[in-house]
């Protein structure tokens, strides 16, 4: 299950992803916090737009739903350039990505989403894209094969991942900008919550907000589907008015915690607590027994209980943190 899925699981239609796309911030301005990200991008444009030259590759990181497509929409309008989009499982084959690459016009920039999913052949075909603006092919076979390079235009990949240790090296080293982006502060999502809710034309008191942007794991796209749910829940059971209780109501109805724990995150901590004594345990141990995907837990789960200081990495697995403990109202026995 990946975090679109995971979140109020049948809201997923059409009019979502309209909804989603409606509220993306289009300029840099409008994007709220990730600050040193911002500046650094902004300098970058600004030079090679005053160059009229192509911006260096960019590559984003960071869990699902804090804002890499939508920074990658804000780079292309920023540069005045036209946006391609694409995704890693999407390329199968290495022609598929010649024929994307040699239809980009000047200073275009494509974007690939899950960029560590792109298959090896594909991926060898951007080496020499993104260092020469050139393809590489073989043409023919045998003692007549002949090495030939067809010249493209230059152009800005932008690559979106979640883990930048998922790539290879010789593609994470081709890009010139690597960003990391990190969690959101609960100040940094009540502004987008507000500015959200405005767009919507959605009523909502400024500690409905706050509450709100404190039970969003740190995540712009959660935050926006929190508000949303809260929403529909005051149109069913209020006047469509979203006040603080409203707020409270829906979220205990959805078993989102003062922390924003859902029941993942608590299964994922008490299992560790009362399965394997607070740990260590590995993450394919605990991937079993919790029967959820590793990667889920390490990309969508884990990020914001660390941050919460729940739980930490050590060498021989991960083990849960006093916070944790005193979370749940459990004794902390320490080891
Ligand atoms: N910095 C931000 N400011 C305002 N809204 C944001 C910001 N980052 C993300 N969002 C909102 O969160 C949602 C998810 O962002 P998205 O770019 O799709 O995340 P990702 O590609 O990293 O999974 C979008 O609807 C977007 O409006
Ligand atoms: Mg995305």
């Amino acid at each position: 299950m990946n975090e679109e899925e995971r979140f109020v699981q049948s809201t997923k239609n059409l009019t979502d992803a309209e909804i989603e796309n409606s509220l993306r911030p289009t300029s840099l301005d409008d994007y709220i916090g990730q600050t040193k990200v911002k500046e650094a991008l902004s300098v970058y444009i600004q030079a090679a737009k005053s160059r009229k030259e192509s911006l260096d590759h960019v590559l984003l990181y960071g869990p699902p739903g804090l804002g890499k497509t939508t920074l990658s929409h804000i780079i292309a309008n920023e540069l005045g350039s036209q946006f391609k989009v694409t995704s890693g499982p999407a390329i199968e084959h290495a022609a598929d990505l010649a024929a994307i690459l040699t239809n980009l016009n000047q200073n275009d920039v494509l974007f690939i989403d899950e960029i560590h999913r792109l298959n090896k052949t594909v991926e060898e075909i951007l080496y020499p894209a993104m260092e020469d603006f050139a393809l590489d092919f073989i043409v023919g076979k045998g003692p007549s094969a002949r090495n030939m390079r067809l010249k493209i235009k230059p152009f800005t990949l932008i690559g979106a991942t979640t883990r930048a240790g998922m790539l290879t090296n010789p593609l994470r080293d081709r890009f010139g900008v690597i960003c990391r982006l990190e969690l959101y502060s609960a100040d940094e999502l009540k502004i987008i919550i507000k500015r959200s809710a405005r767009i919507l034309g959605i009523n909502i008191d400024d500690d409905a907000s706050g509450e709100i942007a404190k039970r969003s794991r740190g995540t712009p796209r959660i935050a926006n589907r929190l508000l949303k749910s809260v929403r529909d829940y005051a149109q069913v059971h209020g006047e469509g008015h979203v006040n603080k209780a409203i707020a409270d109501k829906t979220l205990q109805v959805m078993e989102i915690d003062d922390l924003g724990l859902d029941t993942i995150d608590r299964k994922i901590l008490l299992t560790m607590i009362n399965k394997f004594g607070g740990g260590p345990v590995g993450l394919d141990t605990l991937a079993a027994t919790i029967s959820e995907d590793a990667t889920t837990i390490e990309d969508v789960y884990e990020p914001y209980l660390l941050q919460l200081g729940f739980v930490s990495r050590t060498p021989r697995g991960r083990i849960v943190l006093e916070g944790a403990y005193k979370h749940f109202g459990m004794e902390y026995v320490a080891k």
